[in-house]
């Protein structure tokens, strides 16, 4: 009997889709050039499997055998590495005699550039279709979030499969249905997966999320640097504070595993395991590309790129260490009393202020380039499927996505995420002390980049006018780059001869 789908790329994302696919009753052939990842994942299945369930994934040899195994049109999921191994693969199913209608499904993190590209140059050779992926290993294996995007017929073709494997949210509560049980999925709830758009939209959307997920991670980061210099509080401490947040406004997948993490005991030293790791942050590139992106494009997300500085910051660190030993900071003082009491109350809702800002962010960034390429974006429902399966998992999603549906209901654009009211009476309540908490990390001389550029960002979105006007003055007296008025109409180009005396304004 021909089988339902296959899965190309057996790591560790390929191989837990593949169960994940198995589990809802899909047959999957499964190929990896190296064929110990293939017994591997027969083994797991085998040991998986409850009584009197049939083996659903089989092992192929080479590509031919698993093409000839499929029913038609194929469907060939790709997990392998973003970059050159994808067309590696893709060149291999044309030797191997894939169809035009046949569909390949890119589930890596790739540029979207690229996947546009690709779309292109596979057509009439095979669908290039792709669906960007979250939830990380344990999100593949019992429900991630998927973004897909491309060819609406090969969309309408996969659904029932991806609706299936997705994260499942409760329709009432707006709450992930965690199960993860093997041979169990869970089948009731809202699909964390929609149709994003055409070709390199997922791509980008899911992009926009691990950017949104580098500053969600960091911001976290900067508020445990702050409990410990500022409070003087050991890693449990702040585990247990960041699990008391977790309970309210600022529940998220991150938050929960940060107290985790923060609580963890070293198996070599009984210390906090958080305390023996490096502090030297990695990077594979996709926050990097969510803050180019919105340098290029001219939409500001500086809490994003922030994020990416702070690990490009904690790379340096001989230059830190070296650096430590002679720059003045302030003199020490831990908080103490009902000053600490206070200061936390603050960073929890500074955190939450930030959040805000670092969500509108990404959203705002979004927009400008689905207007840009001319996607339709439907960021109720892109919110949505990031309540579940998703790293920046968080009830907060819920909000977001009500604020767009309230939008629509209205019939106006909410043009940033800020403008909702939600967001914007939150805002209001809250700032004060967001500035306070800030205030205290620069007295402090502990470094907020995210936290502090999320506020600057709110701040300069509240700022009627903004000192752009001197700027533009600036560039006209060095470099004649002209200006606009603010009493004529938008468009209109003046130019002040400076060097001349005396100077006199043109039109131009
Ligand atoms: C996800 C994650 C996933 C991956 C990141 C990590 O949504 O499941 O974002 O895609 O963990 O790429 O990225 P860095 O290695 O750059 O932190």
């Amino acid at each position: 009997k021909l089988l339902d789908i296959g899965v190309i790329g057996l790591g560790v994302m390929g191989k837990n889709l593949a169960l994940n696919i198995a589990d809802n009753h899909y047959r999957v052939a499964a190929f990896d050039l190296d064929n110990d990842k293939v017994n591997a994942l027969l083994a797991q299945e085998r040991q998986e499997r409850l009584t009197g369930q049939p083996q659903r994934i089989t092992g192929c040899h080479n590509l031919s055998e698993m093409l000839s195994n499929l029913t038609r049109p194929r469907i060939l999921v790709l997990s392998v590495p973003a970059g050159e191994p994808v067309d590696g693969v893709c060149q291999s199913l044309i030797d191997a005699g894939i169809e035009a209608d046949d569909i390949v499904i890119d589930t890596g993190n790739s540029l979207w550039t690229d996947t546009v590209a690709r779309e292109a140059h596979y057509a009439g050779q095979f669908i290039f279709f792709s669906c960007a992926v979250s939830g990380g290993e344990m999100g593949a294996r019992f429900g991630p979030s998927l973004m897909p995007s491309g060819d609406i017929n090969a969309w309408e073709h996969i659904k029932p499969i991806w609706q299936a494997i997705a994260a499942k949210v409760d329709a009432t509560t707006g709450l992930p249905i965690e199960r993860q049980e093997p041979g169990n999925p869970v089948t009731e709830g809202e699909p964390c997966t929609t149709y994003i758009g055409p070709a390199g939209a997922g791509h980008y959307v899911k992009m926009v999320h691990n950017g949104i997920e580098y500053a969600d991670m960091q911001l976290i980061c900067e508020a445990y640097q702050l409990l410990s210099d500022t409070c003087g509080m050991s890693a449990i401490e702040v585990s247990a504070v960041f699990s008391r947040w977790n309970q309210g406004s600022l529940n998220s997948y991150l938050m929960e595993i940060s107290a985790e993490v923060l609580a963890q005991v070293d198996p070599l030293t009984d210390k906090p395991l958080v305390e023996m790791i490096l502090d030297k942050a990695g990077q594979k590139g996709t926050g990097l590309w969510t803050a180019v992106s919105s340098l290029q494009i001219g939409t500001p997300a500086p809490t994003i790129a922030e994020a990416v500085y702070a690990r490009a910051m904690s790379t340096q660190k001989t230059q830190r260490q070296q650096l430590s030993q002679c720059l003045a900071g302030p003199s020490k003082a831990a908080l103490i009393g009902s000053e600490r009491t206070t200061f936390i109350e603050q960073l929890e809702n500074a955190l939450y202020c930030a959040k805000i800002a670092c969500y509108a962010q990404g959203f705002q960034l979004m927009a400008m380039m689905a207007t840009e390429r001319g996607w339709q974006l439907d960021f109720a429902e892109i919110a949505k499927i990031w309540r579940a399966g998703c790293i920046i998992r968080a009830k907060f999603l819920q909000s977001i996505s009500e604020a767009y549906q309230v939008a629509q209901t209205q019939g106006v654009e909410l043009s940033n995420l800020l403008m909702a009211e939600s967001f914007s009476t939150a805002l209001s309540t809250k700032q004060l002390d967001w500035r306070s908490a800030v205030a205290q990390a620069v007295l402090s001389g502990v470094p907020v980049p995210c936290v502090g550029s999320a506020l600057a960002y709110y701040d300069s979105y509240r700022c009627d006018t903004l000192p752009a006007n001197l700027l533009q003055g600036q560039r006209d007296f060095f470099g004649a780059h002209s200006f606009e008025r603010v009493d004529t109409p938008v468009g209109e180009k003046y130019h002040l001869n400076w060097s001349h005396k005396p100077r006199t304004l043109v039109k131009l």
